[in-house]
């Protein structure tokens, strides 16, 4: 059987997984192993007055108590920004930026003992004021550390679109911060020997881990050696580099001893970024028969004082309709917390809640089917550019979706639908998400016997990289994937870029399929040259046949043949490299080539909403996707039901308050924090409306993973309005906010 890209094939590491023998990083324990406990400032801004460490370290298998005295001095500057998460080293002096900064880093033999040591630290402190989100100015970004798409973009005149309009909406939306609470809390164990550094890391991006520490410690990239067999989700917040991973290694250099230091729960609410509350100004004008006539989307989100985080609320917005004018801006406005990063679906993520919200609006204000506004502004054209979308069959996830929901049953009128006392509601919402794409390679090495290894510094956070770089060699090799191995996780292998935006299915997906095609290519070169063999003739027919024999062999399994090619000619070991690359370092939506590159889906969703408790229930959920070519629906299909799954928890359940006065979380804890749960989530229903994208990557794929948290939250929203007749511009859709009403 040959023709295994596109097979629906179950993940190779998932029982590995179930029966608990994946190893992930804090599991690492090194002979000599010490402990360590971060201690973090309880205020949001002002400076350490005292810190007494006397009783920690009198106290039993104390090692070090490092304070900003005696930790060792760092030059900052030297990492860049990112993929450092942020320009700001802790214990580097007494100044406090951010609740939950480290102060203080307790080492003993034995956790508990570090525990104890960091509970036994007493700090005072010199208060000031803090700012928080909504208090300070919005002002465009000085920085431009994190720019990957125009900060401003104007486009026609919008306040003559909004003139000549027959309808306007006008309208403010918010979101909270929110954080990735990934199972596994992130965590390093770090060992030196002599001038080499081996990291064990919880990373989705173990070349930048190298990167970072390879220039702040001033060594070569070469001596740094990080590994990170499994990620235990990350969801954006392993993606950069951390204070808590370069904090670890000079600690562990300090001491001589290998080191660990694992963030607790709590600590994950501040040592490594968040999704920034962000607030949309939003406007639109539509003609009487719904074509839009403007867009002025404005977008500010939260950061900290030490860098302009970006989070492009307008991403989405800007390629998703067709309209002559647009205004998009992109403001920040810090205050005293920890610098954001990107999350799941960041940027069109938040941005779509706005502009899908508005649309719905514009719908009523019109009198008009919401699917079918959106249906009158598809394009194929991207409106920013002016370039053509690559692929872009949006049209096809409309109308497949509202098939496999039943759009057509839908009244109009809000408040028309009951299910006994609970009001129902029907609402969709577009997705639409960058294709973000970055360069990788690969290394494919074929063993005497005609097994095959992948090599390739990619990470698994769970999307199914251990089986989908296999799928993709066996599809090229004609061999069965089980005879093939991924090797990963490791800055000993080629560098494959990072497990963010999406992007490592298409990237590195292209760089195996290279280096297959090219190791396929060797083995009929080795073919030919063994003229008594009766290889030789099939070979050179598959040659001819298959110009050069660069195209995927469909004609039966080819391993024993490989096998007899490599025992014939006494050869222990073939091995192939391939590369990708989008011909920049990074590329978001398909800047550097003539085409515009996005991943698009249509999101229905059916809520219940009772009227006496405010309590929203979200009945049943259907998602329909565009993203080019699908190497694996399973894993796809489940990266999709996680997508809705997550966008639910940010319409009706996420949130990460602050305390305005002290610039705190109030919760830093899965108890304060509600996430979705297996209770709260009814059958999701996705699919694919799949097609070969020839320019987004060599295996006619575009990224998928973070599209299915895009436009849940507007669809959910706007279903609670389709029940209630209750516009909520403010998420999570709460129970108050809707008894409010
Ligand atoms: Mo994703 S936020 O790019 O890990």
């Amino acid at each position: 059987m040959t023709g295994y890209i596109g097979k629906p094939l179950s993940r190779f590491d998932g029982s590995a997984k179930v029966r608990g023998t994946a190893t992930y990083a804090a599991e690492f324990r090194p002979h000599g192993l010490v402990h360590a406990v971060l201690v973090p400032v309880t205020i949001a801004h002002g400076r350490v007055a005292s810190l007494d460490t006397s009783a920690a370290e009198r106290a039993p298998g104390v090692l070090k108590v490092f304070t900003p005295s005696s930790f060792p001095r760092l030059d900052v500057a030297r990492a860049p920004v990112p993929p450092l998460g942020h320009s700001y080293l802790p214990l580097q002096d007494d100044q406090v930026l951010y609740d939950g900064q480290p102060i203080a880093l307790a080492v003993a033999e034995t956790l508990e003992q570090a525990e104890q040591a960091a509970q036994l630290l007493k700090a005072t402190y010199q208060l000031a004021p803090a700012k928080v989100f909504g208090s300070g100015e919005a002002r465009p970004p000085q920085r431009m550390n994190y720019a990957f798409e125009p900060t401003e973009q104007l486009i026609g005149d919008v306040d003559a679109g909004l003139a000549e309009a027959a309808a306007v909406v006008t309208g403010t939306y918010t979101l909270p911060t929110r954080h990735h609470n990934p199972m596994e809390p992130s965590a390093t164990v770090a060992e030196w020997a002599g001038e080499s550094l081996t990291l064990n890391t919880a990373t989705q991006w173990a070349y930048a881990v190298r990167l970072v520490l390879a220039s702040l410690f001033d060594m070569p990239p070469e001596s740094v050696h990080v590994r990170c067999p499994f990620t235990g989700g990350g969801f954006g917040c392993k993606g950069f580099v951390w204070p808590h991973q370069v904090i670890a290694a000079a600690a562990a250099r300090e001491l001589g001893r290998p080191l660990k230091l694992v963030l607790t729960r709590a600590q994950m609410y501040t040592e490594c970024g968040f999704q920034p509350a962000m607030r949309n100004r939003v406007r639109l004008g539509a003609t009487r028969d719904g074509r839009l006539t403007a867009i002025d989307h404005e977008t500010t989100s939260v950061t900290s004082v030490i860098e302009d985080y970006l989070e492009y609320g307008v991403a989405g917005t800007r390629g998703l309709y067709a309209v002559p004018n647009m205004r998009l801006v992109v403001k920040i406005e810090p205050a005293h917390v920890g610098t954001p990063t990107a999350m799941r679906a960041p940027h069109e993520g938040p941005g779509m809640f706005a502009l899908e919200t508005a649309m719905d609006e514009l719908a009523y204000a019109l009198d008009m089917d919401p699917l079918e506004l959106r249906l009158k502004n598809d394009t194929q054209i991207d409106p920013s550019s002016g370039k053509p979308y690559s692929t872009r069959k949006l049209r096809e996830c409309y109308l497949e979706g509202a098939w496999r929901f039943g759009w057509t049953r839908r009244p109009m009128q809000t408040g028309s639908l009951r299910d006994g006392r609970l009001a129902v509601g029907f609402g969709m919402a577009s997705a639409i998400m960058s294709t973000f794409r970055f360069p990788a390679s690969a290394r494919l090495r074929m063993n005497a016997d005609g097994r095959v290894i992948v090599e390739a510094a990619i990470q698994e956070i769970g999307t199914g990289t251990y089986t989908i770089f296999p799928q993709i060699a066996a599809d090229v090799l004609a061999i069965e994937p089980a005879h093939v191995e991924m090797h990963l996780g490791s800055t000993d292998l080629p560098n494959a870029g990072p497990t963010t935006g999406s992007a490592a299915t298409m990237g590195l997906g292209s760089a195996v399929h290279a280096a297959a095609t090219d190791l396929k290519r060797r083995l009929i070169e080795l073919a030919l040259a063994q003229p008594d063999s009766p290889l030789h003739r099939m070979a050179a027919e598959t040659l001819v046949a298959r110009n050069a024999g660069l195209a995927a062999a469909r004609d039966g399994n080819r391993f024993d043949t490989y096998a007899d090619i490599l025992r014939r000619g006494g050869i222990g070991q073939v091995v192939a490299e391939g590369s990708w690359s989008p011909g920049a370092p990074f590329d978001a939506a398909g800047h550097a080539t003539p085409y515009s590159m996005r991943t698009f889906g249509a999101v229905f969703a059916e809520v219940t909403v009772d009227p006496d408790l405010g309590l929203v229930r979200l009945r049943r959920c259907v998602g329909v996707y565009n993203a080019g070519r699908i190497v694996n629906p399973k894993t796809a299909a489940s990266q999709m039901t996680g997508g809705i799954i997550w966008g639910y928890g940010q319409a009706v359940l996420e949130e990460s308050a602050v305390e305005p006065s002290y610039g705190a979380y109030l919760s830093k804890n899965l108890a304060g924090v509600m996430l979705p749960v297996s209770a709260d989530i009814p059958d999701l229903e996705v699919a694919f409306v799949e097609d070969h994208d020839p320019h987004a990557s060599a295996i006619g794929a575009r990224g998928i993973g973070e599209l299915g948290a895009v436009g849940v939250s507007a669809a959910i929203g706007n279903a609670v309005f389709h029940a209630t007749g209750k516009r909520i511009r403010e998420l999570p859709i709460r129970i108050e906010r809707v008894l409010a009403m």
